[in-house]
């Protein structure tokens, strides 16, 4: 069976090309997607989507036929390396056992602490101000902070880091950079490079993931070379800020649209944990990540070419008419919430669901109960980000009250 992809949605297509305002209407498009059947070719990006649980568990379980090796949808042909999320079994298995000890419940317990450090610190600096831009404010400093403090990397360099982390996440979903734009971020990676090998050689890391990576590198019995260890290193920080900080901005959109759902999670903390999970169901901060099929192959009967590039769409799954009811629909009281994907599934299941679930819990109880009327701030332009894997806004203001005002 050929792939449904003639005529393209024009709503479908002006979404895969950026348009701004289709960008603005992902579930009417993820809709439209989901209604084409569990294969559809994008002609436009030459990318197959594959939406539905029994379509994309076919994929994942089948990593041979199904490789990652541009799990960021961009072919690199020259000086093709591998990290971890681009790795593949038996590299993958080894490598994802390495990582999995910062992420263990020990460390996330740990990590709370922190975050909660971190949220008190950021809140101080616009608590006065009556406004906060929840993205450039709060998201990505409290998100990069985080993984850098996993990495082991001193904090002095916050600064380059987290533009590293921000940039470097922006060819994901996005077909548009001109070549000097690409040109751009790849003499940025080799100064991201340079600057981590003078860190390790230097001694300057502080006790953390790659410190742990170092010693795998040193030991003779793994094949594990040094830039190898970088871009493992590059992956987990722009896996572990942009997800997360698109995250919380799609928790507070979702949480300030419904005026209902603020006043019950003002009145009882208990339901945050359900309003992340469904938040995570109803608007996932990505859609999902690429496949590269290695050989002629079929999903669900659907005819695949070699070397088709797949957008795996976990979004989808959340969404699924068959297994919850009335999915376009926000609802915090849904007991099917945790019926999703976003953290993907299989063995490249993401390692960081648990802690962005802690932060995010930390971070709504810290918000709500510092602040009251909480609102999206008036009169803003909301800019969507050009991508059309990740979900979000360039800026995104909310304005409040400060609680302590009120009260005196
Ligand atoms: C809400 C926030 C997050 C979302 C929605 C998210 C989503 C995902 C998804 C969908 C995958 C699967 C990729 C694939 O199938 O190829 C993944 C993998 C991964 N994520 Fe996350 N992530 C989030 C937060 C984090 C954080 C905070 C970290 C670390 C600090 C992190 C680190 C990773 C890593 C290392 C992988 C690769 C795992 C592997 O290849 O085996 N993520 N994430």
């Amino acid at each position: 069976m050929a792939p449904s992809f003639i005529n393209t949605h024009t709503l479908i297509r002006d979404y895969f090309l950026l348009d701004p305002s289709a960008l603005l209407k992902r579930n009417e498009v993820l809709r439209l997607i989901i209604e084409q059947g569990p294969v559809l070719y994008i002609p436009e990006i030459e990318v197959y989507t594959i939406s539905g649980q029994k379509a994309i568990r076919e994929v994942i379980r089948n990593p041979h036929t199904f490789s990652s090796r541009h799990v960021t949808g961009h072919r690199v042909s020259r000086n093709y390396r591998v990290g971890l999320l681009n790795a593949d079994p038996p590299t993958h298995t080894e490598r994802k056992l390495w990582a999995s000890k910062s992420f263990s419940q020990s460390h996330l317990k740990q990590r709370e602490s922190h975050i909660q450090e971190l949220v008190n610190t950021l809140i101080r600096e616009f608590h006065d101000k009556g406004e906060f831009d929840l993205i450039n404010d709060f998201a990505n400093p409290i998100t990069v902070n985080l993984t850098l403090a996993i990495l082991g990397i001193p904090l002095t360099y916050f600064n380059k880091f987290q533009y590293w982390a921000i940039a470097h996440a922006a060819p994901v979903g996005n077909p548009n950079l001109s070549p000097k734009a690409q040109t751009k971020l790849i003499i940025e990676f080799i100064e991201f490079e340079r600057f981590l090998i003078q860190l390790i050689e230097t001694d300057q890391l502080e006790n953390g993931l790659i410190k742990d990576l170092v010693q795998k590198m040193e030991d003779p019995n793994t094949e594990f070379t040094l830039k190898e260890l970088v871009l493992m290193s590059h992956q987990i920080l722009t896996a572990g800020t942009e997800t997360t900080a698109k995250f919380l901005l799609s928790i507070f959109e979702n949480l300030l649209e419904n005026p209902q759902t603020y006043l019950e999670i003002q009145q009882n903390h208990a339901l945050i944990p359900t309003l992340i999970e469904e938040v995570l169901r109803y608007k996932p901060p990505t859609h999902g990540m690429f496949r590269t099929a290695t050989q002629e192959t079929e999903i669900l009967g659907y005819k695949i070419p070699k070397d088709a590039m797949l957008l795996l769409m976990y979004s989808s799954v959340g969404v699924d008419e068959e297994k919850v009811k009335c999915p376009f629909h926000f609802d915090l009281h849904r007991k099917s919430a945790n019926h999703h994907l976003a953290f993907g599934s299989g063995i490249h299941y993401c390692l960081g669901a648990q802690l962005a679930k802690i932060l995010a819990n930390i971070v709504v109880t810290s918000l709500i109960s510092q602040f009251q009327h909480m609102r999206i701030s008036p009169n803003q332009i909301l800019e969507a980000h050009p991508s059309y894997v990740f979900y979000g806004y360039k800026k995104f203001l909310i304005q409040f009250d400060p609680i302590s005002k009120k009260s005196k």
